[in-house]
């Protein structure tokens, strides 16, 4: 159902709040469940529509998948007990669920094919259809454009040694998905680390992946095929992608002071935390634990003038998903922030660097966009708009946000699209 909603200037956002689970993490929880042996029981999962779009696949293959007292659990069937599916597997609006799960399929004796919306059967997969080949896998795309619908057909795979262009954490686990089929180690080396919760993870189900990090930055994470998986018990820890908007809201409208509960900061992922502190911002972690090998603590953010910062290099794969909202507070900052080194937007739910400037040009922010990034000449404050979301959760939320320290009313359509990673965005702005 189509919804619009309307954030308007607030004070003094108060309060304690728990961010739901990680994305990332949660789809992988029922992918590796399902092809591991017994059961796997995810505490703290997801109910986001691409996590609901990854278990629905995998229920089409064979994949007995309930919820049981609030946990999800997978009951697994081994690396070779997934079975043909009877229709198109529907990836939704999900990347992820499209691109890790290529690596799986392409390890089964049986023919699959998947598609998405009509934002994902536009985003790029050569960068996954050319190493899975490379490896022996029979991928191709339907339309034969390099994108999604993709038709997967079994393929004996090999052990390769990948040098990725790209820091994406999707083509580095799916091409360790597929190692787990090879007949020998595979490798993938990236210019720098992704986020690496597949490793964590995959060793944490008994595979065994190494990694390592060369004093340049490039990183490595190689897979030696097992004989089983099995299955684990996960505590999905709060999505730091998702907390990342109630940070911000917490920095930019005056007097607020919130505490968000349970955060992932995996390294990996809290680039926006190193940027945000850059800018000047009071940030304060409490209770930090570990699970899995994931950490997490609690974050207690004040509001705090910012100040421009230069974003670029090797952070940007541990922020990437952040950029929208990390615009939007450089916009209201003193002085100018320089994003750059990061291309990848434009591949994203939407080309992120005209969808982010398009908006930011309504409420009257000072941007100019590059080919790798955006320059935004802050200026303390910005007007209401009526923004275009195009669909892109990630853009709904960073101008909600935006809405909230904004002269007058922000509009912002289709906003239901946040459902894709935060179902209950809107309830937590209201409950502070
Ligand atoms: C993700 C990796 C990132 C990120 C996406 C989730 C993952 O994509 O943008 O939202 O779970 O592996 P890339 O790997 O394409 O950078």
């Amino acid at each position: 159902m189509k919804q619009t909603t309307i954030t308007k200037r607030t004070h003094g956002l108060k309060g304690e709040i728990t961010i739901p689970g990680d994305k990332s993490i949660s789809h992988r929880s029922v992918m590796f469940g399902a092809i591991a042996n017994g059961i796997t029981e995810v505490t703290g999962f997801l109910k986001g529509a691409d996590c609901l779009s990854t278990i629905g696949c995998f229920r089409s293959l064979g994949i007995d998948i309930r919820e049981e007292s609030g946990k999800i659990l997978i009951h697994g069937k081994g690396l070779h007990g997934l079975s043909a599916p009877s229709g198109t597997l529907d990836t939704g609006n999900s990347g992820t669920t499209t691109r890790l799960i290529s690596g799986i399929l392409a390890g089964q004796p049986f023919t699959s094919v998947l598609s998405g919306d009509a934002s994902l059967n536009t985003r790029p997969m050569g960068r996954i259809m050319e190493p899975l080949s490379s490896m022996g896998a029979h991928i191709t795309s339907v339309g034969e454009n390099n994108c999604a619908p993709l038709k997967i057909e079994p393929g004996t795979l090999h052990g390769i040694q990948y040098h990725s262009k790209v820091a994406s954490a999707q083509v580095k686990s799916a091409i360790l998905l597929a190692g787990l089929y090879a007949d020998g180690e595979t490798s993938v080396t990236e210019p720098v680390l992704s986020r690496n919760h597949t490793e964590l993870m995959l060793n944490g189900f008994g595979a065994a992946v190494t990694a390592r990090t060369e004093t340049d930055g490039r990183a490595t994470a190689s897979i030696t095929p097992c004989e089983d998986l099995y299955g684990q018990k996960i505590t999905v820890p709060g999505d730091i992608s998702s907390a990342a908007y109630f940070i911000a809201a917490g920095l930019l409208v005056p007097g607020s002071e919130i505490l968000i509960r349970n955060v992932g900061i995996n390294p990996t992922r809290a680039g926006i935390l190193k940027v945000c502190e850059d800018m000047g911002a009071d940030i304060s972690y409490l209770n930090r634990e570990s699970a899995g090998g994931e950490p997490t603590a609690d974050l207690l953010v004040k509001y705090s003038p910012l100040k421009g910062t230069e974003v670029s290099g090797s952070i940007i794969p541990t922020l990437i998903d952040e950029i929208p909202m990390i615009a939007v507070l450089a916009a209201f900052a003193g002085g100018k922030t320089v994003i750059k080194d990061a291309a990848e937007l434009k591949v994203k739910e939407t080309n992120r660097i005209d969808t982010v400037t398009e908006n930011l040009k309504a409420m009257g922010a000072k941007i100019t966009p590059t080919d790798d990034g955006m320059i935004i000449e802050g200026t303390g404050s910005l007007n209401g708009a009526q923004i275009n979301s195009y669909l892109d959760h990630r853009i709904a939320m960073a101008f909600s946000i935006a809405g909230l320290a904004a002269e007058g009313e922000t509009v912002i359509g289709n906003s239901q699209c946040v459902d894709v990673s935060y179902p209950t965005f809107f309830e937590t702005i209201h409950s502070l």
